[in-house]
């Protein structure tokens, strides 16, 4: 997109480009799996907290879409293999480590010769902390490069990797099925991402990861707006969440404002629905309120 253009002009041409492009298909009209009606969601970092909340709530929501739930280790993923055994045909569970780019490749073969298209990818895996090896970093002092790069690498260079192997089913994706005619990208990230919002500091790993997070989905999103493709980038605070992630910071937090996964899925799934080419690039809060960066 030249500097000049506006970004109302490239969001009508985003749509104009899907409307297209959903014409030639339905022109070209075969039993390929790009024409299967219904979407076709992938949620990343499904094994357990608000990635199976989500993927339950996709499941039971939209009963005749299917969905690609990733994790580390489906083998050990109990709650997944549980959806799996009340799903069988709808849910696909495959292996995907954020720090392993091979496991992305395969996941997108599979997606890409399973359904031949993707109408959302939402990206929930994230770290705080891991016992005995990381917790948040209350001072300066605490402060480990180790720690500051495995959070990096987790929470912003994973999810970023996740949307560059999905781009070309997404882009085939257009929402099909949503009735907006543009696929979506939404990365799960965190309020304490927010710089404007910082008033008490310390975390400084997941802080700094997760706006990093904000910065990789917000450039993508102008990317995807500049070069015309069907897909809307967003990243969602998904509220306080009553999860292994959060279990050790809870003890300040008034119960009102402690969601269940399940409840927090729900609020996620409502913004999901609901979007539309004219929120690309925004940081949203679980209310789907803007959150300023
Ligand atoms: N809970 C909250 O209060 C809260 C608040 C704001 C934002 N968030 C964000 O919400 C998202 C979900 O968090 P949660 O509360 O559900 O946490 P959780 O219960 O700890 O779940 C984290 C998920 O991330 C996965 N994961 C970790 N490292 C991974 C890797 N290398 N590759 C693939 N997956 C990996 C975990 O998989 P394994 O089972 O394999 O470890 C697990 O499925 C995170 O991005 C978090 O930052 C949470």
């Amino acid at each position: 997109m030249a500097p000049f253009m506006s970004s109302r002009y490239a969001l009508r041409s985003i749509v104009r480009r899907a409307r297209h492009a959903s014409e030639r298909k339905a022109f070209f009209c075969t039993e390929t799996p790009a024409l299967f009606p219904h979407p076709v969601s992938m949620v990343n970092g499904a094994s357990r907290g608000l990635g199976l909340a989500l993927t339950e709530k996709l499941l039971t929501k939209h009963p005749d879409s299917p969905v690609v739930a990733t994790c580390r280790n489906p083998d050990s993923a109990a709650g997944l293999s549980a959806l799996k055994e009340r799903f069988p045909s709808q849910l696909t569970v495959l292996r995907l480590d954020v720090t392993m780019e091979d496991t992305m490749e395969a996941v997108a073969k599979e997606i890409s010769s399973k359904y031949g298209r993707l109408d959302m990818l939402v990206s929930t895996s994230g770290i705080l902390h891991i016992p005995d090896q990381m917790e948040p970093e209350p001072k300066l002092v605490n402060v480990d490069p180790k720690n500051l790069m495995l959070a990096y690498r987790v929470n912003a260079v994973g999810p970023i990797l996740v949307a560059k192997h999905m781009m070309p089913l997404l882009k085939t994706g257009l929402g099909q099925g949503t009735g907006r005619e543009v696929a979506v990208v939404a990365n799960i990230t965190c309020k304490m991402a927010s710089l404007r919002d910082n008033l008490l500091g310390g975390w400084y790993a997941y802080r700094a990861s997760k706006a990093s997070l904000n910065q990789f989905t917000k450039t993508l999103s102008v990317e995807c707006q500049r070069r015309k493709d069907p897909v809307i980038c967003v990243v969602i605070h998904p509220g306080v969440v009553d999860t292994e992630l959060s279990k050790p910071y809870q003890r300040d937090i008034p119960p009102e404002k402690l969601f269940t996964p399940e409840t927090s899925a729900e609020k996620l799934m409502d913004i999901l629905d609901s979007l539309t080419p004219e929120d690309t690039g925004k940081f949203f809060s679980y209310t789907k309120q803007e959150i300023p960066w």
